[in-house]
């Protein structure tokens, strides 16, 4: 007697009438088994007389299936669709990770021209990447990108990453209006913040429970840290969620932070870059002895001014704003040299000079 197989999958457990000859049955099995989308995965079949085998998904799989398009989040919610809120320095980084995990994203700016600049810096970004042989294929990536300038573009996002100046009444207007606007009830408001409370945001919406910080580092697409700041009032379910998918999706290193002014990198390394500007004001030092001493002598990739060109100078100094408010220390107070260099628009590289000049051969 011939041994049949009993199952295989779903679509054998449904046959009533089988083929002569077990090696007849694991074909027609084969061809109307339901393949997971993961290639080499294996089933389980037994036969009548109790042995045991298995079913080895031989069909190549469409490319479309293995590129991680659609992203499961811890406790099997799917991502696909993010909003980024500006498209500065941050925002446009926060855009290319999420186009290059696969999620459609759609990111707002706050006129035409700036738009048009965020979407030309993503696409020069992009080009850099394919060149350096990091994507196949930048305008695919592109693609999955829109710019636009209406809030409203962001309705149907599930989740939303505010990467907009560090200011924090512009900031809070800003959830008041996504929280308007987002609809979905489970949809998390994200702040890319480097240094302002999350509660002083998540109590601007009607949903703090699904407010929470995912602090970035400058450039993303190349700096692993994402850092989780969950506030007083957001959800665990919410934090874990929202941790899975920086790790799984966008594959990112989560640390966690308490919701203190400056989190736990910026709590660090401000008052390390308003004490080299200090030296730099004083005459005690000049930049290029000062990030040289870090490069050569401690083995930072950039000294300490080159970083806060890198960063912004009007960044840094609004971090630096938050985290004097917050604790009272000067340590934290931004110097003189720093908030003039901001009052006259010398915002480091992207402003073209800062402590440096930047383009035309220079740095
Ligand atoms: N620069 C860094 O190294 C760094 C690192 C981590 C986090 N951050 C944080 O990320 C945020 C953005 O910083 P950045 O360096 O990208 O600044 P940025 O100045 O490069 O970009 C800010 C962008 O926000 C846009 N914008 C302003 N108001 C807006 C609004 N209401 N709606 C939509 N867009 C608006 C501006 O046009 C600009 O393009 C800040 O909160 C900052 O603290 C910065």
């Amino acid at each position: 007697m011939s041994r049949l197989p009993l199952w295989a999958g779903r679509a054998c457990a449904r046959r009533a009438t089988r083929p002569a000859g077990p090696r007849a049955e694991v074909a027609a099995c084969r061809r109307r088994a339901i393949w997971p989308a993961a290639p080499h995965v294996s089933l389980p079949l037994f036969t009548r007389a109790g042995q045991r085998g298995v079913l080895r998904n031989r069909r190549p799989v469409p490319p479309q299936r293995v590129t991680p398009v659609g992203c499961h989040l811890q406790g099997g919610v799917s991502v696909k669709k993010i909003g980024v809120a500006g498209c500065g320095l941050m925002g446009a980084g926060i855009a290319e990770v999420s186009a290059r995990a696969g999620l459609d994203v759609v990111v707002v700016e706050s006129s035409q021209a700036a738009a048009d600049a965020g979407r030309e810096r993503l696409a020069a970004s992009l080009r850099r990447a394919e060149a350096k042989g990091k994507i196949p294929d930048a305008a695919a990536v592109l693609d999955r990108i829109d710019v636009v300038t209406d809030l409203e573009a962001l309705a149907d996002r599930e989740i939303v990453v505010e990467a907009i100046v560090e200011d924090e009444a512009a900031k809070v207007e800003l959830f008041g209006k996504l929280d308007r606007i987002v609809t979905a009830p489970d949809a998390v408001l994200a702040s890319n913040t480097s240094s302002i409370p999350i509660m002083k945001l998540a109590v601007a919406t009607s949903r703090p429970s699904q407010v929470l910080g995912l602090h970035f580092f400058n450039p993303v697409p190349v700096l692993s840290l994402v850092e989780l700041v969950p506030s007083l009032l957001t959800d665990p379910e919410v934090a874990e969620r929202v941790r899975g998918f920086a790790r799984d999706t966008l594959g990112k290193h989560v640390i966690h932070s308490q919701d203190r002014a400056g989190f736990v990198v910026n709590a660090l390394l401000i008052p390390f870059l308003l004490s080299a500007v200090r030296m730099v004001e004083s005459g005690f030092a000049t930049p290029e002895d000062v990030d040289e001493g870090f490069v050569r002598g401690c083995a930072h990739p950039q000294g300490p001014l080159a970083l806060a060109d890198l960063i912004g100078l009007d960044t840094t100094k609004a971090v630096a704003d938050s985290l004097y408010e917050e604790f009272k220390e000067p340590l934290y107070a931004p110097p003189p040299l720093l908030a003039r260099m901001v009052d006259a628009g010398l915002l480091g590289r992207k402003s073209g000079r800062g402590f440096y000049r930047y383009g035309e051969g220079r740095r």
